[in-house]
């Protein structure tokens, strides 16, 4: 096989660059390694920054987007009895879109194979070569059969388990890491929300977050342990959970119902520099994780493949090499803001330690200052709908 960019993983971010691409001229093929039904159907982020929007639409892939997709226009912060609205639109003329990342990845799939694009499912033994050569090559196992697919550059957005970073020689690239003693137990229930728009809650038995996906799905999630199964979660447990953490406040109610899918995911965050390495390109998840607290992880993976689909049109349509050069160094000016907000929002709302009550006093001061003072709400407000310019 023979394509110009060859990107590995089906992910929002490798199936946005490669539609991008299309829209260029420029030819690619995506490898995936799990089923179409798979990555259609695999529940994650509900939260997308206006700029996401912006380029969503732009594609051409804005119409069940508008339609299915909710406007916010504020989020709710929850704590201490209290509760208070950081009012996002008011404070900075943009809002976000809550639109499940399935849904956004299932607009994707359908585009690129109505326009013919190639996404090669379910291959295994996925491996890079000559990455430092002017045509690398991805090779892979299909349905049992040995396949080269040769390119001009290959993209890695395999996510964070995947092959691409360590296709890069040892002593090149530099991981900053920091993890976290906590996981979120995330559901999906048919539930009706109770709330119109998120709510994020301070506890003392931890955080819980209330989102939602339609007016008859809720999405919910609580702080647990890393070490917890979810065997030790049945439905009844998440729910009186919920009920204690964010019932806190009059009316704050939690509307349940049936629980649809569950799952628990621990928290990290990690930064590897640079995100290119002579013909591979590293985008994502594959060199960035954030705490979902900042619901930033979809929206950098789309910001990245932004700033590809222009590099690469620039080099196929005018021979000019310099925004493929400033890549890495471009993304990563998001990049770390967006680490930065995330690990504040996660610092300042989770359980850090039962017994440092220290610490706790702390957040509920930074949770006060917010609630009190324009500027913090705004800095809080900026970085939630995404900063255009950073
Ligand atoms: P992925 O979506 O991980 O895609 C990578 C793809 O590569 C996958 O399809 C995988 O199967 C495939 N792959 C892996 N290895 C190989 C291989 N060897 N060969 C071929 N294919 C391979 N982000 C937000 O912006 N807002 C939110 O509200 C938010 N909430 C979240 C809540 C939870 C519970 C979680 C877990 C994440 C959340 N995120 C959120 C983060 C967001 O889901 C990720 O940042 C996003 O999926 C990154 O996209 P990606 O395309 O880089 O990687
Ligand atoms: C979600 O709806 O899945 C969601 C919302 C906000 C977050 C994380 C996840 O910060």
């Amino acid at each position: 096989m023979r394509a110009q960019v060859g990107i590995v993983g089906a992910g929002p971010a490798g199936l946005m660059l490669s539609h991008l691409l299309h829209l260029r001229g420029i030819a690619s093929v995506v490898v995936e390694c799990r089923s179409r039904e798979y990555v259609e159907r695999r529940v994650r982020a509900g939260v997308l920054e206006q700029g996401s929007v912006d380029l969503l639409r732009e594609a051409g892939l804005g119409e069940r987007l508008t339609r299915e997709g909710a406007r916010h226009e504020g989020i709710e912060l929850r704590f201490a009895g209290e509760a208070y609205r950081v009012p996002m639109t008011e404070l900075t003329g943009r809002a976000i879109t809550v639109y499940g990342q399935q849904e956004v990845v299932k607009d994707l799939v359908a585009a690129r194979l109505s326009a013919g694009g190639e996404i090669v499912f379910e291959v295994d033994d996925v491996g890079l070569h000559g990455l430092d050569s002017e045509s690398p090559l991805i090779r892979f196992r299909h349905h049992g059969r040995e396949v080269k697919l040769r390119c001009d550059f290959v993209v890695g957005r395999d996510g964070s388990h995947g092959v691409s970073r360590g296709a890069v020689p040892d002593g090149v690239l530099t991981s900053y890491e920091r993890s976290y003693p906590f996981a979120w137990l995330g559901v999906l229930a048919a539930a009706a929300p109770a709330v119109d728009e998120l709510v994020y809650a301070h506890h003392e038995r931890g955080f819980a977050l209330y989102s939602l996906r339609s007016p008859e799905i809720s999405r919910l999630y609580l702080q647990v342990d890393p070490a917890e199964k979810l065997e030790e979660w049945p439905d009844e447990r998440i729910w009186s959970e919920l009920g204690t953490r964010l019932e806190t406040v009059p009316g704050g109610t939690v509307n349940t119902g049936p629980i649809l899918e569950k799952s628990i995911t621990p928290m990290r965050s990690v930064v590897v520099e640079p995100m290119q390495w002579r013909r591979l390109f590293l985008a994502g998840d594959a060199v960035h994780i954030v705490p979902p607290t900042g619901a930033k992880g979809m929206n950098l993976a789309l910001a990245d493949v932004a700033l590809l689909g222009e590099a690469f049109a620039d080099w196929y349509t005018y021979g000019r090499d310099g925004l493929l050069r400033d890549y890495s160094r471009t993304a990563l000016r998001r990049v770390w803001r967006a680490q930065h907000f995330s690990w504040w929002m996660t610092s300042m709302l989770h359980r850090l330690d039962r017994h440092d009550p220290y610490e706790q006093q702390l957040q509920l001061s930074t949770l006060r200052y917010v609630a009190s003072s324009r500027s913090y709400a705004t800095s809080l407000a900026e970085n939630y709908v995404g900063l255009p310019n950073v």
